[in-house]
């Protein structure tokens, strides 16, 4: 068949395909092809949501809808989607701990590793501006509290974050942004790694596990060949056939819920990132003040230079994880560490609307007043105190003392938020002095750093006693 020879079928396309891996390459090794499977079908089901989709943030969430209801097909195409897009951050993460465990990042493959590090960070980037997309509430409110993380860091980090909004706050101009990159920058930058991380794998091979030290030869080839293909394809398509059913089904029964347009506030939505993000959400929730800093900059930075320092501070260059205890030790704890923000996370969302922390002593008539107004205004859709009872869109109530907030401060950000901080994304409230001042005492009467113990107040309790009837009625015991 000249044709074939003729695009260099005998030459690249053949050792290509019949590639021989080592023999005993078990199952996991299917993640790494099974990521970039799924990769296509995010490509494909893009390009298609991508010919209604409208970025402007007057069309957009009714483009999404359209979709999902008008589109033949709209609603499964939109589900693999986001689904998709869900697994794909998850086989991400587990090829990329496999290999961790497996050590197969020691020398020569440290290059290897690194562009799959690149390729993880890519894909967490695809997914955060991927959310914004459908302008609802909860796109808006994980692009506010992600963008503003680098808003901290002084001249620059406000440079970073007015560079991703595309200006002082979220705007259209962030949607065309998010869009380009989601659509254009990011998947160029992920084939572009992908080629290299595959090149690099080819040059290697794939890890044997019975490698021990680098360089040295194996033992001669036994067994039955394991060839990329048929072998290993083989597998992969049995393995991409059970995960395309799983995204098909999950489209059906599960499709992404629709909420409200950004912009609207009523709040009844749960204002928390998609799944692979609640970690890090939870993680800054226990930093505030000027402990903001470690929570972002130096855990958050340090992960990142730790992981593509893996290859070179490794303990031993061993391979196979009996040889590591060290290391599965670190990537253990990591997990653990992982799943259980993750697992709090969600776990302290729920309580809304249930109680509000209150110190436990009898409140002055003027702080019952303000807890009633802060109960009644529902802050707590946004506020913490102590971290619980509410939302954590905005920062936590009780350290308002410990931060040196005025009255005049806290009244005139709740009256006009963006007069105190122009990057201000909390509503104004039309509120008098006087419940102004109520609520700075409020605010301030949260000061739990003097052996005053907090105490839950159920929100009824709170409505039921009418402000202004005495100290008694509202006290916080
Ligand atoms: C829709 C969300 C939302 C609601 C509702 C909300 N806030 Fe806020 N608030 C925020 C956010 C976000 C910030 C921090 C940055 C900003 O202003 O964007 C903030 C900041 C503050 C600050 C300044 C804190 C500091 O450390 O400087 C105070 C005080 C405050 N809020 C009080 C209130 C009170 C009182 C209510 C209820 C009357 C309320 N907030 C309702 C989102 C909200």
């Amino acid at each position: 068949m000249s044709f074939l020879n003729n695009i260099g079928w005998e030459k690249y396309l053949k050792p290509f395909l019949y590639k021989r891996l080592p023999d005993n390459t078990g199952w996991s090794a299917v993640l790494g092809t099974l990521c970039a499977l799924t990769f296509l079908v995010l490509v494909a089901t893009g390009m298609i949501l991508a010919f209604y989709y409208v970025p402007s943030p007057d069309k957009a969430w009714e483009s999404v809808n359209y979709i999902s209801n008008e589109v033949p097909l709209g609603d499964i195409l939109r589900g693999i989607h986001h689904w998709g897009a869900g697994l794909m951050v998850f086989l991400v993460f587990c090829h990329l701990m496999v290999t961790y465990v497996h050590g197969s990042y020691i020398a020569p493959r440290q290059i290897t590793w690194i562009t799959g590090v690149c390729l993880f960070l890519t894909t967490l980037g695809l997914g955060f501006t991927g959310y914004l997309l459908p302008w609802d509430m909860k796109a808006y409110w994980a692009t506010v509290v992600g963008a503003n993380l680098p808003n901290q860091y002084g001249a620059i980090g406000n440079y970073i974050t007015r560079f991703i909004l595309g200006g002082n706050d979220i705007s259209g101009f962030t949607l065309s942004r998010f869009y380009s990159v989601h659509t254009l920058i990011l998947p160029a930058c992920l084939l572009l790694l992908m080629a290299m991380h595959i090149y690099l794998i080819r040059v290697h091979n794939l890890s044997d596990p019975r490698e021990r030290l680098a360089g040295e030869a194996l033992p001669p080839a036994s067994g039955k060949p394991y060839r990329f293909y048929p072998e290993h394809t083989n597998r992969t398509m049995l393995a991409f056939g059970v995960v395309l059913a799983g995204l098909i089904l999950l489209a059906c029964y599960a499709p992404p819920v629709t909420q409200d347009p950004a912009g609207t506030l009523i709040p009844d939505y749960l204002p928390r990132p998609e799944w692979y993000y609640m970690w890090l959400f939870q993680l800054l929730t226990y930093f505030t003040g000027s402990w903001e800093m470690i929570g972002t900059l130096v855990i958050f930075g340090g992960a990142i230079i730790m992981l593509f320092g893996v290859p070179f501070f490794s303990e031993s260059r061993m391979k196979g994880f009996v040889n590591r205890p060290v290391s599965v030790a670190i990537a253990s704890t990591f997990l653990v560490c992982i799943v259980y923000l993750t697992v709090m996370a969600y776990a302290e969302t729920a309580p809304y609307k249930e109680f509000v922390v209150v110190p436990n002593r009898t409140l002055t008539e003027q702080e019952a007043r303000g807890l009633y107004t802060y109960t009644e205004r529902e802050c707590s859709y946004c506020h913490n105190i102590l971290g619980q009872g509410g939302h954590r869109t905005g920062p936590d109530m009780s350290n308002m003392v410990k931060k040196q907030r005025t009255d005049k401060y806290l009244m005139d950000y709740i009256k006009n938020p963006v007069s105190v901080y122009a990057g201000s994304t909390m509503p104004a409230y039309d509120l008098s002095p006087e419940q102004l001042q109520d609520l700075a005492a409020f605010l301030k009467s949260l000061d739990f750093t003097h052996g005053i113990k907090p105490v839950k107040k159920p929100v009824e309790e709170i409505l039921n006693a009418k402000p202004g009837m005495g100290a008694k009625a509202a006290a916080g015991s």
